[in-house]
């Protein structure tokens, strides 16, 4: 891992809704260009690891962070910082698909329209690369203008992933993004996984064992709000140092 560019680094990040602290001293280095799995079990503070990646957290009043967390060397919580240009550079996909109400062309062109990224003919090119890099165009071509909500889990999940792809963004951070999926919904976005890397920095949380080893590099063990361990992906899957880890991974606890 030495020779890969760091995206976000993370220093002693602690955070709190009100009194509760739900992440204490996390240090990491998110490496560009590959996928990084979060694992850990319910509740341990991986969504609000997350959701500080692009400042979403901002969002909940009453809380706090502390700590640095640089973005190609910029700390992102700076007075200085465009939080909507952050979003747009950093992209969450959430859990459960959330296509807004609306066609499916005007949800993947929302945030082009939205940053006024472009005019009306280059719109449509966007709208359709974007949907050819989630692997949507084919299934949706003929039917752009079509409630998006009217689309199987699946292919919805995909519009939230073109959506944000349409902006172009750098970082794209899935929240368990197929928790709601069946096994081949699931596999269509795990194939999907491993082909952006190749032009994105993706962390996705995940709740699937199975899936954190196959579509990830690297991979960051939480507990109780701390990162117990962050190592190469076959570490932490054959030889963990943290006996937390090893129990975790196979089953015997979380
Ligand atoms: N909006 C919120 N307000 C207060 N506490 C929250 C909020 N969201 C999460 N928490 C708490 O922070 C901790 C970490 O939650 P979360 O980041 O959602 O964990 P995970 O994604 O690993 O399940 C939990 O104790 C949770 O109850
Ligand atoms: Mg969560």
């Amino acid at each position: 891992m030495s020779q890969s560019i760091v995206k976000f680094a993370v220093r002693d990040l602690n955070f709190h809704y009100g009194p509760k602290r739900a992440l204490s001293g996390i240090s990491m280095d998110i490496p560009a260009g590959r996928v990084t799995a979060l694992i850990g079990p319910s509740g341990c503070g991986k969504s609000t690891f997350l959701r500080c990646l692009n400042r979403m957290n901002d969002r909940i009043p009453g809380t706090r962070v502390e700590g640095d967390i640089l973005l190609d060397g910029a700390n992102i919580n700076d007075a200085e910082t465009d939080v909507a240009d952050l979003r747009r550079r950093v992209g969450l996909v959430f859990q459960k698909p959330n296509p807004f109400p609306q066609s499916i062309f005007d949800n993947v062109a929302f945030g082009p329209r939205a940053l006024s990224l472009t005019d009306g003919q280059r719109l449509g090119d966007i709208v359709e690369q974007s949907l050819m890099d989630a692997a949507l165009w084919d299934e949706v071509k003929d039917k752009l203008r079509e409630p998006a909500l009217d689309l199987a889990l699946g292919q919805q999940q995909r519009v939230c992933l073109a959506r944000v792809l349409a902006v172009q963004p750098e970082v794209i951070l899935m929240d368990e993004p197929c928790s709601a999926l069946d096994p081949i919904a699931t596999l269509k976005i795990e194939e999907l996984i491993a082909r952006l890397k190749e032009k994105y920095t993706i962390v996705i949380v995940t709740h699937n064992m199975q899936q954190a080893a196959r579509v990830s590099d690297l991979t960051g063990m939480f507990w109780l709000g701390e990162l117990v361990e962050f190592d190469r992906t076959d570490r932490i899957f054959t030889r963990p140092s943290a006996q937390l880890t090893a129990d975790y991974v196979t089953g015997r606890s979380g």
